[in-house]
């Protein structure tokens, strides 16, 4: 359950420094009407994964999970002209409406998509050029094998965000059971531990309740 101050105050942020646009509104309302859950990043994650690529001056950006293209839209915008995301989606439904999405709000050639399990789909992007900057957001329990393929993708100075480190504080309950947690948890002690990256997380309360995301630098 989400607070109605937490949502109201992150509504009112996304006013006063998000803003509407028609592409990323339809975008949403595409995914809504083909039953997708309502899990894409929160506006204000959206402009700050947008804004994160562009403080890079990131040009190759890898995004794990699709899902209807939200984010894909908002970090494809932010490459510029000569960018690329490649973004990697399991459910070729869903591919589908995001390629619509993506195409609709006019950066459909910066952006390709990969219809396939990412476990699958990754190893083939090994030897192509390395990526700047990657956005983990898809099945939590393969987590780890995901910042494994990140580093392994990206070149020192890459940013690696990975989303939903929270998870309303059940991250903290090492007996949790829920398969979500546990890949989590993986995650974010690989984070800690792997000599790969350098990390930090930060919880996050809004319109999608309580949650969070880490940001590593791959070193
Ligand atoms: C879930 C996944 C997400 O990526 C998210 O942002 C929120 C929830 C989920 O699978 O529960
Ligand atoms: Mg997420």
């Amino acid at each position: 359950p989400t607070p109605a101050n937490w949502r109201a105050a992150d509504d009112y942020l996304a006013e006063m420094l998000v803003g509407h646009d028609p592409a990323l509104d339809a975008a949403l309302t595409a995914q809504r009407a083909a039953g997708m859950p309502a899990i894409e990043v929160a506006p204000v994650s959206g402009k700050l994964l947008h804004l994160l690529v562009r403080i890079s001056r990131a040009r190759r950006v890898l995004e794990i999970g699709t899902l209807g293209g939200y984010s894909t839209i908002w970090m494809a915008r932010a490459v510029g002209d000569g960018g690329r995301v490649v973004t990697i989606e399991a459910e070729p439904g869903n591919a589908a409406v995001a390629r619509g999405s993506i195409d609709a709000a006019g950066i459909g050639d910066r952006v390709e998509i990969r219809v396939g399990r990412a476990g699958d789909v990754l190893p083939t992007l090994d030897g192509g050029e390395p990526f700047d900057l990657v956005f983990v957001d898809a099945d939590k329990e393969s987590n780890t094998l995901y910042l494994d393929w990140a580093a392994r993708l990206g070149h020192p100075g890459t940013i690696v965000v990975l989303d939903n480190i929270g998870r309303d504080g059940e991250i903290v309950d090492g007996a949790s059971t829920d398969t979500k947690v546990i890949g989590t948890r993986a995650a974010l002690e690989m984070l800690g531990r792997d000599p790969r990256f350098d990390a930090t997380a930060l919880q996050t309360v809004g319109v999608k309740g309580w949650d969070g995301f880490a940001v590593a630098v791959v070193v």
